[in-house]
C-alpha cells in the first residue's frame, strides 16, 4: 500500500526501512514523551505575576523543568488548564472531553542518508483520522470559506462548523538559539499571536513596521531576539539585523506532518521560526485552490475518480477522504459545470511533484488505526540550506513536539517540554544506527 502511495516521490530513502518502520521499529529503544494542553501560557504570561512566584526565575532563563519536574506534571498541568477554572483557557467550556495531556512514544534511528523519527499516540477522535480540512462552499453565487478549528471566532459563534486537520510538529534547535534548551517551544509563543491574549486587528498588524516589511497580516511564532523588547511583538528589529541572526544560525527548524495537506503525498513541511513562522524556500506539498482573480476554485474532483465533482456537508467526518491531489483525483475547475448550493471543494490542492527545494526536504508517512496515530518523519542528514538545521551523526539537538488533535490549529495543540535528540549519541532520545 505504501509503495503505491509513494511511487510519485523521488526515492531518497530505503524502501525496506520505511515499510518496516511504519509497522514496527523492533530494535529501536522507545522514549516516552508527555505533551500537555498549554492554553494561553505565553512568553509574557510566564514572566508575569500570574505565573505564581516563578516570573523571576523564568525571566532569568531557568529551565521550565527545574520546577515542573514531577513525573505526572504534564497530566496535572493539562487537566488544570482545561478544568474551566484556569485563566489560561477562556474557552474551556467549549472543549469538554478534550484530553489535558497526550502520552507519546518516540523512536529514532538513522542511516547514511536520513534520520527516522517514529511517533505513536492516541488521538481524541476515535472514529476519524482527522484528515478533513476547512474548504470552500458554494452558496449559489460565490465560493465561501467553510469550517475552522474549535477556537476560531466563527466556530465559537456557531457560524461555521468545526473542521481541522490533525498535525504532528517538531521544533528543533542545534544549540544556537539562546534559551531554547531550557524553555523550548514557549520561547516562540507570545501575546498578540493568533488566538492568544491581546490579539491585534489585521489593520494594527499591517501598520507595524516589521510586519509591513515582511508583508504579513497576523502575528505568528517568533523568537524574542527578533524584537528590541522581547515582551512586545510590535518592536521588530530591522530586517538586516534579523538576517544576521539567521546567518548565525539563530533560528529554529519546524517540521510539520499534516493529516490533510501533506500526508497523502508522503511529505511533512519544512519551515523555520525567526521573526515569523516561515516556510523554507521552494514549494510546499500543498497550494491554494482559490484563483484570486476569478474568485473560483482552481481544481475540482474528477467525478470518475471521486464519485462526484465536489462533496457535501454530510461527507465531512465520514469515511470518504476529502483530499484533492493533482495527478490522482483533481481536474481543472469547470465554471460551467452545474454547481449547486452546498457543493464543497477543498481549500488546498496537493502535489508531490510540485513540492520543491528546501521546503520539500522532509518526507513522512503515517497510519491511523482506531484512534492510534503512527507517524514516521524522514529527515535527510547533512542538509546545507540556509533555512535548515543540519542533522549529523554525533550531533545533539534540542527538540520540542506539538500535536494538533481533534480539529485544532494555532494554540489549541498539546506541547512538550524540551527534550534532547542525539544522533548516535546519548540524549533523552537517542537515534540508533541502522545497518
Ligand atoms: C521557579 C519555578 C518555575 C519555573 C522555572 C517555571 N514554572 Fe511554571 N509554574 C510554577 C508554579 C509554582 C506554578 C503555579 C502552580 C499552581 O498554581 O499550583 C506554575 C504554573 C505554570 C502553568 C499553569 C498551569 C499550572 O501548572 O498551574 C504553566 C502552563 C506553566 N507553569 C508553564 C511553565 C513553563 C512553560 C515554564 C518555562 C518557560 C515554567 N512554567 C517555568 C513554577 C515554575
Amino acid at each position: 500500500m505504501f509503495l503505491t502511495r509513494f511511487t510519485s516521490i523521488p526515492i531518497l530513502y530505503h524502501w525496506h526501512v520505511l515499510c518496516g518502520v511504519i509497522s514496527a521499529f523492533p530494535k529501536v529503544p522507545v522514549t516516552k514523551v508527555a505533551l500537555f494542553y498549554p492554553g494561553q501560557s505565553s512568553y509574557q504570561w510566564l514572566r508575569s505575576e500570574a505565573h505564581k512566584g516563578a516570573n523571576k526565575e523564568t525571566t532569568r532563563g531557568d529551565a521550565c523543568t527545574s520546577c515542573h519536574d514531577d513525573e505526572t506534571e504534564e497530566a496535572t498541568q493539562g487537566a488544570k488548564i482545561l478544568s474551566g477554572k484556569h485563566p489560561l483557557e477562556p474557552h474551556a467550556d467549549k472543549l469538554k472531553g478534550k484530553s489535558g495531556h497526550i502520552d507519546m512514544t518516540v523512536q529514532a534511528a538513522y542511516d547514511d542518508k536520513n534520520a527516522y523519527l517514529r511517533f505513536q499516540y492516541k488521538t481524541d477522535n476515535k472514529s476519524h483520522p482527522g484528515n478533513d480540512y476547512p474548504a470552500y462552499r458554494f452558496d449559489g453565487k460565490e465560493w465561501k470559506s467553510y469550517g475552522h478549528m474549535r477556537l476560531n471566532k466563527n466556530v465559537l459563534a456557531g457560524k461555521t462548523p468545526v473542521i481541522y486537520e490533525n498535525r504532528l510538529n517538531i521544533m528543533l534547535d542545534d544549540g544556537k538559539v539562546p534559551g531554547f534548551a531550557n524553555q523550548g517551544c514557549w520561547l516562540t509563543c507570545h501575546d498578540g499571536e493568533r488566538d492568544m491574549q491581546k490579539e491585534p486587528t489585521r489593520e494594527e498588524v499591517q501598520a507595524n513596521a516589521l510586519m509591513a516589511a515582511i508583508k504579513k497580516n497576523d502575528v505568528r511564532k517568533y523568537l524574542p531576539a527578533t524584537r528590541t523588547d522581547s515582551m512586545d511583538w510590535k518592536t521588530g528589529k530591522p530586517l538586516d539585523e534579523i538576517a544576521k541572526l539567521k546567518a548565525s544560525g539563530e533560528f529554529l527548524d519546524l517540521m510539520q506532518w499534516r493529516a490533510h495537506r501533506s500526508d497523502k503525498v508522503g511529505g511533512a513541511d519544512d519551515g523555520f521560526v525567526l521573526e515569523y513562522r516561515n516556510f523554507d524556500k521552494g514549494a510546499n506539498h500543498f497550494a491554494s485552490n482559490m484563483d484570486s482573480k476569478t474568485k473560483q476554485p482552481k481544481f475540482m474532483f474528477d467525478p470518475a475518480k471521486f464519485g462526484g465533482k465536489a462533496y457535501a456537508a454530510g461527507d465531512v467526518g465520514g469515511k470518504k477522504e476529502l483530499i484533492l491531489i493533482k495527478g490522482v483525483n483533481a481536474v481543472p475547475f469547470d465554471p460551467n459545470a452545474s454547481w449547486k448550493e452546498g457543493d464543497i471543494l477543498p481549500q488546498y490542492v496537493l502535489s508531490g511533484e510540485d513540492a520543491k527545494g528546501s521546503a520539500a526536504d522532509n518526507k513522512a508517512l503515517s497510519r491511523w488505526n482506531n484512534g492510534v496515530q503512527t507517524v514516521v518523519f524522514v529527515r535527510p542528514l547533512n542538509l546545507t540550506n540556509d533555512d535548515d538545521k543540519t542533522l549529523k551523526p554525533g550531533g545533539v539537538y534540542n527538540v520540542g513536539f506539538a500535536i494538533h488533535d481533534d480539529n485544532m490549529t494555532g494554540r489549541g495543540h498539546h506541547v512538550s517540554y524540551n527534550k534532547t535528540l542525539g544522533i548516535g549519541v546519548k540524549a533523552d532520545i537517542q537515534a540508533v544506527k541502522l545497518n
